[in-house]
């Protein structure tokens, strides 16, 4: 076999040998990124808070309240307006972004003034500020509804209790 034949032979090994371990170290690489890609999906997944759940048991809570504030049963008017005071802070805990919204930072701006005057205008002798109070609430879910994309989601006064086995 003549000299040059045998240089070049080597090179071509060579240049193979340091190609396949260059796309190996490539191949590592991108496996381990796409790893750390799927993790951060999963972690922010488990990490996703339920704003529509939270949501609807507001409305619940809120249904319910009506009810029981026409009614001056104070007790039990006051125990929803804590729950729905404590479903508004764990949402401000949670610091929900939705479709670019800050959602707890627009949940304290405009529902804690609202669920204050509720709770102030609890226990009064005659139901008007309790109604009062409430149609303010109203106002500040259905704004809050348009400011963050939601328009669509109008609360109004309901007229017959959503649950009929529970004494208001
Ligand atoms: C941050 C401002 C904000 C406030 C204040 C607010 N909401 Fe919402 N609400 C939202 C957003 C945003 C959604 C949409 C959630 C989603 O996209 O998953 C929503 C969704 C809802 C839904 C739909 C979920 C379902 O189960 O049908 C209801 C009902 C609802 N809100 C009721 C209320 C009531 C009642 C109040 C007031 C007592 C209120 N909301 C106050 C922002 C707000």
């Amino acid at each position: 076999m003549n000299q040059r034949l045998l240089v070049s032979l080597i090179s071509l090994c060579l240049f193979v040998m340091v190609y396949l371990l260059v796309t190996s170290i490539i191949n590592r690489k991108e496996l381990e990124s796409l790893k750390a890609h799927l993790k951060n999906d999963t972690d922010t997944e488990s990490e996703h808070f339920e704003l529509a759940e939270s949501m609807g048991n507001v409305q619940r809570y809120f249904n319910k309240l009506w009810f029981a504030g026409n009614n001056a049963n104070w007790e039990l008017a006051s125990f929803y307006v804590h729950e729905i005071e404590e479903v508004f802070e764990s949402i401000e805990g949670a610091q929900v972004v939705d479709e670019g919204k800050d959602i707890s930072a627009l949940v304290k701006m405009m529902a804690e003034p609202g669920i204050k005057s509720l709770e102030e205008g609890i226990g009064q002798v005659d139901t008007s500020a309790f109604k009062e109070n409430y149609m303010i609430m109203m106002n500040a879910c259905n704004s809050c509804h348009a400011v963050a994309g939601h328009a669509f989601i109008q609360i109004k006064l309901p007229e017959t209790p959503a649950f009929d086995n529970q004494v208001y």
